[in-house]
């Protein structure tokens, strides 16, 4: 039996390190599942909020919006989340008062770790299960834009810290059916973004062993964003590098001849790419699936038809 299609599951955690195109991935990803007819929901955590430049839609707030046709986000705020869930499970906003506006409750509420991460995680865990007024589920898929990894890994630790150190009652249990969710292949997978050069490689690979011996996380897919088209073939790649290496810190035009500059250029993609087969060959043999690749979008690639292009590639 194969693995579970990333695109049948209900709640994909979107993360990798800092600036490699988890918020990119993730809008990309929301785009090619709703082009299935799926109800999305782009849930940040406490995010500057960069989402709607790429999808062309209104600043994104912690209320859940509609920004395409099937696709809906929300920037999720961890005070404003713990005071949504108190208000759910009290069900009174008197008795939530009472409890939570008490200088002490809050300072209690800060010493404990991990609950603002739990007040995320736990709001996007809740979308999955919500409801519209016939009783059909009001999103088929929750797409979570995670923190960093290290944050990321952090925030994914807390549901399992909560069912192991909160005494029974509310918080607990859902944490724990929260966690159970997590866990299963069939309703949660981790996307990991990643781009092909070695250091991120080498994270991307304590991550997916992080999520499978500590986690027991499914890993859904690994994306390799940003890859550069190949220019030259091996044979051409190593010839240039026999070239010298341009010296650093002076510009490559300075002083050179037009047909210098070319080959400077040239020797420099050279590396890049040689960088990036290998890097990408590393990966591919490190991990339990096939990775998917996203190219290099030359100029801006944070705007709607940039995100269009790559949720193709997705699909
Ligand atoms: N395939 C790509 N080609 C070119 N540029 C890209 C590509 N993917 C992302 N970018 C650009 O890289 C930058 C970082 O992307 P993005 O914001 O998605 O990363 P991130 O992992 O969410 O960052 P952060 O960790 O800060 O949340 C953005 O300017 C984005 O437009
Ligand atoms: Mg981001």
């Amino acid at each position: 039996m194969g693995p579970v299609p990333t695109l049948d599951r209900r709640l994909l955690f979107v993360t990798g390190k800092g600036g490699v195109g988890k918020t990119t991935v993730a809008a990309a990803l929301a785009l090619s599942l709703a082009g299935q007819n799926k109800r999305v929901l782009i849930a940040m955590c406490n995010a500057k909020e960069r989402l709607s430049t790429m999808l062309g839609s209104d600043l994104i707030g912690p209320d859940v919006r509609p920004v395409r046709p099937n696709v809906w986000a929300v920037n999720i705020e961890p005070e404003r989340a713990m005071e949504e869930y108190g208000l759910l499970t009290l069900k009174s906003k008197a008795l939530y008062k009472l409890l939570f506006d008490n200088k002490y409750v809050r300072a209690f509420f800060r010493a404990v770790p991990g609950l603002h991460e739990w007040a995320m995680l736990g709001k996007a865990w809740w979308h999955t299960t919500e409801t519209r007024e016939d009783g059909s589920l009001r999103f088929d898929v929750v797409i979570v834009d995670a923190p960093a990894t290290g944050h990321g890994l952090d925030m994914l630790r807390v549901p399992k810290v909560i069912t192991e150190i909160v005494p029974p009652g509310i918080l607990r249990r859902d944490a724990e059916i929260a966690w159970t969710m997590f866990q299963d292949p069939k309703r949660s997978g981790v996307v990991v973004v990643t781009l092909p050069e070695e250091l991120p490689v080498t994270e991307t690979l304590e991550l997916a062993e992080a999520l499978d011996r500590e986690l027991h996380m499914p890993l859904a897919r690994v994306v390799v964003n940003a890859v550069l088209p190949r220019l030259w073939d091996e044979e051409e790649r190593a010839s240039l590098e026999t070239l010298p290496a341009p010296v650093a810190f002076s510009l490559p035009t300075e002083g050179k001849s037009a047909a210098e500059t070319l080959l400077a250029t040239g020797r420099t993609r050279a590396v890049r790419e040689r960088v990036q087969a290998e890097s990408i060959a590393r990966l591919t043999r490190g991990l339990p699936l096939a990775p998917v690749f996203l190219p290099y979008i030359l100029g801006d690639a944070a705007t709607p038809a940039s995100i269009e292009e790559l949720s193709r590639r997705l699909a």
